[in-house]
């Protein structure tokens, strides 16, 4: 079905993309912003349901607001930590909403599709799980169109929802980061602080049973 060559790419764009924090404020053409919402609106969906939903941001007012709240939420968040690993923590870089020249807010509707979506009865959470497939195609179409991307989850969806005029019902699952970069990183950010490091994969294989390796 595909060539040699194809699934190379594939894999390339896989091994490739990063979370990305730092952005130049170069406008993106339109044209490829749509091509990132296409490959979002093909991921997989629980009962076909599309439960997504793409805000568009670019204006600098709404970015701040949006920053604001990320920013409030991070310093919240230092107190789970102690001593140098809060120091550590405060110093990451954990968003670039104000840089980025494109935030995309991705919301998911569980309503939509009625009360009995194929499949969603059992597992309800699957509404959001399909939503991260979404955003994980568009994470990965952003890679391939030499866009960069990050994921800020750094918020109270009370908040998110306030600056964009989101309803209760509504959940924002993410807002994310996109422009151009000069600094595409070649591993993921917290592997190169010495904050976490990709685990062996052979250890995460169980065979027949859990924990039987
Ligand atoms: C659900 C989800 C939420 C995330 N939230 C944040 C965030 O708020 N801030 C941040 O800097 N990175 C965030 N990330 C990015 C992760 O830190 C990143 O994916 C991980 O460190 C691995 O790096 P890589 O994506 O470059 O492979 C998030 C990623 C996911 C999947």
């Amino acid at each position: 079905m595909f060539n040699e060559q194809e699934k190379e790419a594939f894999y390339k764009i896989i091994h490739t993309r990063r979370d990305v924090r730092t952005f130049l404020t170069d406008p993106i053409p339109p044209e490829t912003i749509m091509n990132l919402l296409d490959a979002a609106h093909h991921g997989p969906s629980v009962g076909f349901m599309q439960p997504w939903n793409f805000i568009l941001i670019t204006k600098e007012e709404i970015k701040a607001r949006l920053a604001w709240a990320a920013d409030k939420e991070r310093r919240a968040l230092a107190i789970h930590y102690e001593d140098g690993r809060q120091d550590q923590f405060l110093s990451l870089k954990v968003e670039g909403i104000k840089q980025a020249p494109l935030t995309i807010c991705v919301t998911c509707d569980p309503t939509r599709g009625g009360s009995h979506v194929l499949g969603r009865n059992s597992i309800p959470e699957t509404d959001i799980l399909s939503t991260a497939c979404a955003i994980q195609n568009m994470w990965l179409s952003a890679c391939a169109e030499g866009l960069a991307m990050g994921w800020v989850s750094f918020y109270k969806k009370a908040d998110v929802r306030d600056i964009l005029s989101i309803p209760p019902h509504i959940e924002p699952v993410a807002l994310l980061s996109v422009g151009y970069t000069e600094h595409y990183p070649s591993k993921p950010i917290l592997e190169a602080a010495n904050w976490e490091k990709r685990r062996s994969l052979t250890h995460l294989i169980f065979h027949e049973s859990w924990g039987t390796a």
